[in-house]
């Protein structure tokens, strides 16, 4: 089995190099399909940072561009992205890259515990060696905290009745297992039980991994490590992520924020980005045909301004 099938490939790597000579990272390597599709579009001058917060990312995306002297590849998170260019020495990029998300590869191994099919350790960490797992976070929410995640990461309307029984089975025996959980799930019946577990693990993983902060300290990052010029792409796959990118380029294309009720601009603020393509991009019906992920993908492509 492949590690992953990166997905809208022309149309994010068309969007996002502008100087074929510049330096451009991949936020998110996984199995590295990305960032090999970057360097066929780079000239001999380009080059390309991939990183990941998951050793085994890193290792395959270390295989795969190895024979390329333009690619280096690191371990880190979004959080970390401006302090690891400043202590390689790296200067302002000419695009950056998120891909949002797990992939195939970390789904498909049960030992990561990301998948309600497979029975395996309730992980989901996607950097094992950081923070608490799947297990851990269950045996210390609150009934409440639980009910609170499950509803606002998973968008699942039975949180609270999922919470309930996560509780009372806790009560009996820790909960250390994918199929353990699913049990739970199932006994209270929900009327499309694959969709809620979805819905649950995928609440489960956002929080263990801090998705949605990371997102937003990535999007920091990026910006400031962007040249003038410098392209920004995001492909993100549920409603929750794609907010964040959308709201948080608002703020930075809308430029003056005085009060309408002001004759005259007085906060001197001005838009520092501005959209490449006015609407979202989605996936062609051929590849969403082949590639089932490609379903949900959805790509946003910003450019940062020359600000006076
Ligand atoms: C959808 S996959 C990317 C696949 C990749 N584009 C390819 O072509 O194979 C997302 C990857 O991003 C990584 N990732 C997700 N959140 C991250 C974060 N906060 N910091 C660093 N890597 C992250 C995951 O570990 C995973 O390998």
């Amino acid at each position: 089995m492949g590690y992953h099938v990166p997905v809208m490939v022309r149309e994010v790597i068309e969007g996002l190099v502008v100087d074929p000579d510049g330096t451009y990272m991949d936020a998110t390597a996984g199995g590295g399909g990305h960032s090999e599709a970057l360097l066929h579009a780079l000239g001999e001058q380009g080059h390309l940072i991939a990183v990941d917060r998951d050793w085994e990312a890193v290792e395959a995306s270390q295989e795969r561009l190895s024979t390329d002297a333009r690619a280096v590849v690191w371990q880190g998170s979004f959080a970390e992205l401006g302090g690891l260019l400043a202590e390689q020495g790296g200067g302002a990029l000419s695009g950056v890259l998120f891909d949002l998300g797990v992939s195939s590869h970390q789904i498909d191994v049960p030992g990561r515990g990301f998948s309600y099919r497979e029975d395996g350790p309730l992980d989901m960490r996607m950097d094992p060696a950081a923070g608490q797992s799947a297990a851990d976070l269950l045996a210390v929410c609150s009934e409440i905290e639980l009910a609170e995640l499950i509803k606002r990461y998973g968008e699942e309307r039975q949180a609270r009745r999922i919470a309930r029984a996560i509780c009372r089975q806790r009560q009996l025996e820790p909960m250390r297992t994918t199929q353990g959980l699913r049990r739970v799930v199932a006994a209270t019946q929900p009327q499309m039980l694959n969709k809620t577990l979805a819905r649950v693990f995928q609440a489960l993983r956002i929080a263990v991994n801090d998705e949605l902060g990371q997102l937003q300290a990535g999007l920091h990052a990026a910006v400031s490590m962007l040249k003038p010029g410098g392209r920004l792409a995001v492909i993100a796959y549920h409603s929750l992520e794609d907010r964040l990118v959308k709201q948080y380029f608002a703020a930075l294309e809308r430029g003056c924020i005085c009060p309408p009720r002001l004759p005259i601009c007085n906060c001197g603020q001005q838009p520092t980005f501005k959209k490449v393509v006015r609407k979202p991009r989605r996936a062609g019906d051929e590849e969403v045909r082949e590639n089932r992920r490609a379903r949900s993908a959805i790509a946003r492509i910003y450019e940062k301004l020359e600000v006076n």
